[in-house]
């Protein structure tokens, strides 16, 4: 009887560089390459194009039980709104659970009849594979972490930049709105200034026009 695959687990967060790290080994070792990222990410992409909600649980658990092999290679997978979807849902347990024979068949069974499998991700030494002949976390600091982010941003360009500054700053407003004490809203009384196509003089005339009808100070 042949010998069991010799899996590899590599995990870490990211830019931590577990992903070239994870090629190399695999190429060095005639070993399969699994980068267990794809299948969040593709799950978010139907999600997405299905014009549901990644939050919702029972339609990103649909999308993963339907994910197919093709689908890992499809388009826009590292899109800004497909990384930000795929990090919500991954958050399912349900959704985690219906990936997980993908990747145990994967490592069980290398395409191509390779002698091994590497694997990364997040949870592959922990849970898909705990038994793996090898498991490496890397981890790098936060700074230089968001420097290789950065680079890579760069390299796709200032869309993907742009993409990245929304999503940070919709996040961030999203909180300062929704939370329960002293949310970000007008108060019913104020003055609403759009800025969105003004410069700050303009800005500054409507907000001292303002002041002036309210109050009986002339300036
Ligand atoms: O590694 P990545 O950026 O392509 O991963 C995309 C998302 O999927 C990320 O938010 C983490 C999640 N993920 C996970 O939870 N478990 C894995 N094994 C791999 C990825």
């Amino acid at each position: 009887m042949a010998e069991a695959p010799v899996v590899v687990a590599i995990d870490g967060p990211a830019a931590s560089g577990k992903g070239t790290l994870a090629q190399r080994l695999a190429a060095h070792l005639g070993f399969a390459h699994l980068d267990t990222g794809l299948l969040y990410r593709a799950t978010a992409r139907r999600v997405l194009d299905a014009g549901r909600d990644p939050a919702d649980g029972a339609a990103s658990q649909r999308a993963a039980r339907g994910l197919k092999a093709a689908d890992l290679a499809g388009e826009g997978l590292r899109e800004e709104a497909v990384t930000a979807a795929a990090s919500v849902l991954a958050a399912d347990a349900g959704v985690r659970a219906a990936l997980l024979d993908f990747q145990r068949g994967f490592a069980a069974a290398p395409p191509g009849g390779a002698p091994g499998a590497v694997l990364d991700g997040r949870d592959i030494g922990t849970v898909v594979c705990p038994g793996a002949a090898v498991k490496i976390f890397l981890d790098a600091h936060e700074d230089v972490r968001a420097e290789r982010r950065l680079r890579e941003l760069l390299q796709r360009g200032a869309k993907g930049i742009q993409e990245q500054v929304l999503r940070d700053m919709n996040a961030r407003d999203a909180r300062d709105r929704e939370r329960a004490a002293a949310p970000l809203a007008p108060a019913e009384d104020a003055f609403v200034i759009d800025t969105s196509t003004m410069d700050a003089d303009e800005v500054f005339r409507q907000a001292l026009a303002h002041f002036n009808a309210r109050t009986t100070i002339r300036k």
